[in-house]
């Protein structure tokens, strides 16, 4: 795969396009953002912010990054290249944003795939902590810190969006695929993490992970499911996953008590890797209040 950073960026204050340069990127209207040493760019004004820190923590991006470095979602890794590349032809151009990458271990794995292809890679995250321990790792992307709801890219910029466990802004997201481009998106299956889930709410058995519903104004051209079966070992690991998922936030100290005393445990991996197509223009959308964590 050969790889290059997405260029079309856009001015968080006035949607003016941004144009590089050695160490930032400036707009026609005089605004103009710094390119920090670690390689990433932060275009999330102030006044675009609900918090302070908003996004995972900078201990849920080192427990993520160590949790997927160890390769044990490299399956799921694998179908969301397949699913990218699906249907392209031997020498494909795409551009390709993960919106919400976290700390970019899937970006990094798209690049290294396999392909005869040129992807122009853009890594977006409302977490200032995953956008810098992204660029840290990896300069195959343009990184940037910035929110769903305020994408800066250009209109119909954008032939493939990623949505890996994370926060859809659908009206967002039609706004920036150019016509025909694919929103590919990775959603938890009922049976995903389900001995973990057990372990930490042990009276609510039935919680399982909600199936995520169909995104307004996006029709669905097919899905792959992967499911298999994780062991991990050793109570690292085990607390890896549980602070990389919702479920940390939700568990009572006694449930992360007991998961932390346990040597290991198998848990299932169940996603769904679900291809869309917009069909017509979007519409403002809600965001919603949580996903299921990967
Ligand atoms: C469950 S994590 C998944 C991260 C990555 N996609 C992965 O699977 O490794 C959800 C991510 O969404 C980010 N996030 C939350 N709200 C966001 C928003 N409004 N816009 C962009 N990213 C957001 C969080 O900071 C976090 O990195
Ligand atoms: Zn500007």
């Amino acid at each position: 795969m050969k790889v290059v950073p997405f260029q079309r960026l856009t001015c968080p204050l006035d949607q003016q396009p941004l144009g590089a340069e050695p160490a930032r990127w400036v707009c026609a209207g005089g605004h103009s953002f710094d390119i920090a040493g670690s390689g990433y760019t932060h275009l999330l004004p102030v006044q675009h912010k609900r918090s302070r820190d908003p996004g995972d923590s900078k201990a849920m991006v080192a427990a993520r990054r160590r949790f997927l470095g160890a390769g044990h979602y490299r399956p799921v890794a694998e179908a969301v290249q397949r699913a990218v590349l699906a249907g392209t032809e031997d020498g494909a151009e795409l551009a390709c944003l993960d919106a919400g990458c976290g700390e970019g271990y899937y970006l990094r794995e798209l690049a290294a795939a396999d392909a005869d292809a040129t992807l122009h890679l853009l890594g977006l995250d409302i977490s200032k902590w995953a956008v810098q321990a992204a660029a840290r790792q990896d300069a195959c992307a343009t990184w940037v810190v910035a929110s769903n709801a305020r994408i800066p890219a250009q209109s119909a910029s954008l032939d493939r969006i990623l949505c890996l466990f994370g926060f859809p802004v659908y009206a967002e997201f039609s706004r920036v695929l150019k016509p025909g481009g694919l929103l590919i998106k990775v959603d938890a299956g009922a049976g995903h993490l389900r001995e973990l889930r057990e372990l930490i709410y042990a009276r609510e058995k039935s919680t399982a992970a909600r199936e995520a519903a169909l995104p307004p104004h996006f029709a669905c051209l097919g899905e792959e499911r992967v499911q298999y079966a994780l062991p991990l070992e050793g109570s690292d690991n085990l607390a890896d996953l549980l602070a990389m998922t919702p479920h940390y936030h939700r568990a009572s100290v006694e449930a992360r008590e007991a998961l932390s005393q346990r040597a290991s445990l198998t848990v299932s991996v169940d996603v769904r890797v679900a291809t869309y197509r917009a069909i017509g223009g979007g519409r403002p959308g809600a965001m919603p209040q949580s996903a299921e964590g990967g």
